[in-house]
């Protein structure tokens, strides 16, 4: 049995449900020959209950890295996770993240060890619903020419709450009292949560040097009641949609609330969740939907990610 020793950023919604499914799925790491070790858990509250398995070292600092074979970020921001991962990146270490906003915004740092397969970020786009993994492998052989997506489950809930005659400020509310939206709410409700995803698959769709300030970005605040009712009354839902595309010699990248017939995918793929209908000459239309929000929901993408690198597979290559 071959120890792997496995270091976590984070022990929140995500982190915890990363360490409770590591310890649920024992056997089929030892099905593969591996025993894992968790090295330890950064946090910064030592002091804060938390549901994962008894026996995990919580601390507020990352001495814990250099043992690390593995290490599993989920503890969001940009700068922060990168400044404590730095020299861990160097050493030629893999790194597995849901960070989408860390990636879109720092890929001028990260990107040499997505281009060595030393990244696995299955969970940074629709959480749990696998739409990287095509796109890093299978779909690479078709012509991609466009995709239309809803990636957040907060603007979901409100614009969904807004057609059942709540205002945009009720509907807000009401979905950061359930803690769906981050509080400020400008990064879900203004369009960058959206814009980040995107920009993370236009790298394999589009260009793999895809920057994230080329999205234009437009957020659902301005939305009206009226226009709820506008669009339901010409037989339309409004959704905030991320869209990539063909323009000219380079590619349209928007995020925009915009009005779509009800029977079009993206609406009718459920209120909870995320969809992706992706378009490539030979491969046609693929259309993705799932949960795209939760801890374990997107603790099931990061240990899967956990199992390709035990098994030897790379990273998530962009295009080069
Ligand atoms: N939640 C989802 O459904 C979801 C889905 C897909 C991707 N993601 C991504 O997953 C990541 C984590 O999300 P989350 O919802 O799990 O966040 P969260 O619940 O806020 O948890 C963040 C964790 O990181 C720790 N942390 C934050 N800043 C820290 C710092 N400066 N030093 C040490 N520890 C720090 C926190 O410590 P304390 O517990 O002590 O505060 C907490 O344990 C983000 O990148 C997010 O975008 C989340």
């Amino acid at each position: 049995m071959r120890t792997v020793t496995v270091g976590v950023l984070g022990s929140g919604t995500v982190g915890q449900d990363v360490l409770n499914l590591i310890e649920r799925r024992q056997r089929v790491f030892a099905d593969i020959g591996v025993e894992i070790v968790i090295a330890g858990v950064l946090v910064r509250d030592v002091t804060k209950p938390r549901a994962i398995p008894a026996g995990i070292r919580v601390t507020d600092t990352c001495d814990f890295l250099q043992e690390c074979n593995v290490v599993i970020e989920c503890m969001g921001g940009v700068d922060r996770p990168l400044d404590l991962l730095r020299s861990y990146l160097r050493s030629g270490r893999p790194l597995i993240t849901a960070n989408k906003a860390m990636l879109a915004e720092r890929w001028n740092e990260l990107r040499e060890y997505a281009l060595g397969g030393k990244l696995y970020y299955e969970a940074s786009v629709m959480a749990g619903t696998p739409v990287i993994g095509p796109m890093s492998t299978v779909l690479r052989a078709s012509t991609f020419t466009r995709l239309q997506a809803v990636l957040n489950g907060t603007c979901l809930y409100i614009l969904t709450q807004m057609e059942a005659g709540k205002d945009y400020a009720q509907a807000l509310a009401e979905a950061q009292a359930l803690g769906y939206a981050e509080d400020p709410p400008t990064l879900d409700v203004g369009g960058f949560d959206t814009a980040h995803k995107l920009t993370v698959m236009a790298r394999f769709c589009a260009d793999g040097d895809f920057a994230y300030d080329d999205v234009q970005v437009q957020g659902i605040d301005r939305v009206t009641p009226q226009d709820i009712q506008d669009a339901h009354a010409a037989g339309q839902r409004i959704k905030l949609v991320a869209s990539l595309e063909r323009d000219g010699d380079g590619w349209a990248a928007r995020v925009a609330p915009q009005r779509l017939p009800n029977d079009h995918p993206l609406c009718t793929a459920g209120d909870n969740r995320n969809a992706l209908v992706y378009e490539a000459e030979e491969s046609g239309t693929l259309i993705f939907a799932g949960g795209g929000a939760g801890g374990m929901v997107t603790a099931s993408a990061m240990v899967g990610d956990l199992l390709d690198y035990l098994l030897g597979f790379p990273g998530h290559v962009p295009l080069h």
